[in-house]
C-alpha cells in the first residue's frame, strides 16, 4: 500500500497549478479538461490533481495497493457498512478499486492496477533545482481523532504508529505515518507533506520560497513521531503545505507511541527547539479545504 496523490477542487486551478511548478518546486504532468496535474522526481506520475470548482473541496486522497489489499479493503468496508462506490481511474496512471467514506467524511481512494513511469533525473543538490519528490503523507483533521485510528486499523488494516497530545499517526508501510489525524474538533484537511531528497533539499526549498516572499508557518524543524524535518507555509490558494524529508522507517511490531511518549520543554514545538509556528494563520489555512462526496454508495459486489 502506497500513499500516491491529491485531488483537490478549486476556482482557478490553472494559477494553483502555475503556482505549485514557479515556487512550490513541481513539475507539469497533464492538463485534462479544466484538471491540471503534477509531478515530482519521482515515479508517481502525479502528485496533486486540481479540477476547476467554484468551490473549495477534496475530491480524494489516493493510496495504490495490489489486488489482494483492495479485495481485503472492499470485504471488510462492505462489512462495516461505509459508504463506497467501484471507481475506474481516469487519472494519469489510470487504475481500478473503490472510493470509501471514512467516518467524519474523509474520502480515501484506493487504486489497483496503477502505473508508474521512469523517474526525472537530474534534480540533485548540483542542480539547485527544488524538486519534490512524491507525496510522503496527507494529515486530516478529525472531531474523534481515536475513532477514526482504530477505525483505519479494524477497516482499511493501516496501523497506528504513535499517539501524541495533538495527533493519531498512521502507516500504511514501513514509513513511519502516510497519514494522520489530529484532534482538531472538525473534520478536513489539515497540509499535505511533499518529499524532499534530504535536509539540504528542504533547506533549499526555504531559501526558494524566502526568495519568492514567502515565510514558513511553521518550522524549519525536526518533528518527533516519524523523526521528519519539516517546514509548512500557507500555499496562496490556500491548503497548508509542508516539505519534509526522512520520515522514520519502523519495523512491523513497532511499539504504539503514546502521549507521554512524546514530550517537551515548555515552549518547545520540535526536537531542536528553533520552531516558531503561526497557530492562527494554519488554523484558518486547515479549515478551507473538506471532503466532499459527490457520487453515490453502492453494494460492494465481493
Ligand atoms: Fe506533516
Amino acid at each position: 500500500m502506497k500513499l500516491r496523490s491529491i485531488e483537490l477542487a478549486l476556482p482557478d486551478p490553472a494559477g494553483a497549478a502555475a503556482w505549485m511548478v514557479d515556487v512550490w518546486g513541481l513539475f507539469p504532468a497533464e492538463v485534462r479538461g479544466s484538471t491540471h496535474y503534477l509531478r515530482g522526481t519521482g515515479t508517481i506520475p502525479y502528485l496533486v490533481a486540481f479540477e476547476q470548482s467554484d468551490e473549495e473541496f477534496v475530491r480524494s486522497t489516493t493510496f495504490t495497493c495490489t489486488d489482494a489489499e483492495l479485495a481485503a479493503i472492499r470485504r471488510k468496508v462492505a462489512a462495516h457498512g461505509w459508504p463506497a462506490c467501484a471507481v475506474t481511474s481516469d487519472d494519469p496512471g489510470d487504475g481500478a478499486g473503490l472510493l470509501v467514506e471514512l467516518p467524519e467524511g474523509t474520502i480515501l481512494r484506493f487504486l489497483a492496477g496503477a502505473s508508474e513511469m521512469a523517474p526525472r533525473e537530474g534534480f540533485t543538490k548540483a542542480s539547485k533545482r527544488v524538486a519534490p519528490v512524491k507525496l510522503t503523507h496527507v494529515v486530516f483533521n478529525s472531531a474523534d481523532a481515536e475513532l477514526l485510528g482504530h477505525a483505519v486499523e479494524d477497516v482499511l488494516d493501516f496501523r497506528v504508529s504513535d499517539r501524541t497530545k495533538g495527533m493519531v499517526f498512521v502507516r500504511c508501510n514501513e514509513s513511519h505515518h502516510s497519514t494522520a489525524f489530529a484532534r482538531a474538533g472538525f473534520a478536513s484537511l489539515n497540509h499535505v507533506a511533499f518529499e524532499m531528497d534530504d535536509l539540504d533539499a528542504v533547506m533549499r526549498g526555504i531559501g526558494w520560497m524566502r526568495d519568492n516572499g514567502f515565510a514558513p508557518a511553521w518550522g524549519p524543524g525536526r518533528h518527533g513521531p516519524g523523526d521528519n524535518v519539516y517546514a509548512y507555509y500557507i500555499a496562496p490558494f490556500g491548503p497548508v503545505i509542508e516539505y519534509s524529508t526522512a520520515v522514520e522507517k519502523v519495523p512491523a511490531d513497532y511499539r504504539t507511541g503514546v502521549p507521554e511518549d512524546w514530550t517537551w520543554p515548555e515552549q518547545r514545538i520540535d526536537q531542536w527547539g528553533v520552531s516558531d509556528k503561526d497557530f492562527a494563520g494554519l488554523r484558518v489555512a486547515e479549515e478551507r479545504f473538506r471532503c466532499r462526496r459527490d457520487w453515490q454508495p453502492q453494494e460492494l459486489a465481493l
